[in-house]
């Protein structure tokens, strides 16, 4: 079988594993294999707003702006956050919001996934679904995010730098930091 698919001996029992960092460094990806490996529910944040909201993200930026979906994801985030064992990936954003990100690092273990700009420009490629780099230039955008929230996303307890390459050795990475 692949390890891929291959549970790690007993289901996590700990507190919800919150993936954050910038758009396009693979939270969702990598959210979903961690929750296969640990046995646990895998929750996507950005897709549970969109449910609760029964419209896109973008859709709620064009139609209700920014402000309203930081409000929607802070929210979200604190229902998801319940103590359960589960992988929850966030929207880059919702860890630079301070009452959401008092209440990650309060009840559950922040994991800050870290790429360059430049690795992230690329992965973003593959998705125009994102309204902060719509008509603008991906790589430029990241930059600037990167300067301004990576101070913040570098807050979280646990750093893993995913570089070009599988996904699954990010993965790995993880489950070694926490101690799997
Ligand atoms: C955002 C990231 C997006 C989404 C929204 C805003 C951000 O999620 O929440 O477009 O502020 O960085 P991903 O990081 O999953 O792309």
């Amino acid at each position: 079988m692949l390890q891929s698919h291959n549970p790690v001996d007993a289901s996590w029992t700990g507190s919800p594993i919150v993936l954050v960092g910038l758009m396009g460094v693979g939270k969702s990806t990598v959210g979903r294999r961690l929750a296969n490996r640990l046995g646990v529910p895998f929750v996507d944040a950005d897709h549970a707003i969109e449910e609760a909201a029964g419209l896109t993200v973008t859709e709620i930026f064009e139609e209700f702006g920014e402000p309203y979906f930081r409000d929607g994801e802070r929210r979200v985030i604190a229902r998801l956050v319940d103590g359960r064992p589960k992988v929850i990936a966030t929207g880059g954003g919702a860890f630079i919001n301070d009452e959401t990100r008092a209440l990650i690092l309060e009840q559950a273990t922040a994991v800050w996934l870290n790429a360059t700009p430049e690795v992230l420009a690329e992965r973003v490629k593959r998705r125009d679904t994102r309204p902060l780099l719509r008509n603008r230039d991906p790589l430029t955008v990241l930059r600037d995010l990167a300067e301004k929230r990576n101070p913040i996303y570098a807050l979280a307890p646990i750093h893993v730098s995913s570089k070009r390459g599988p996904h699954e050795a990010t993965v790995n990475a993880i489950l070694k930091a926490i101690g799997r």
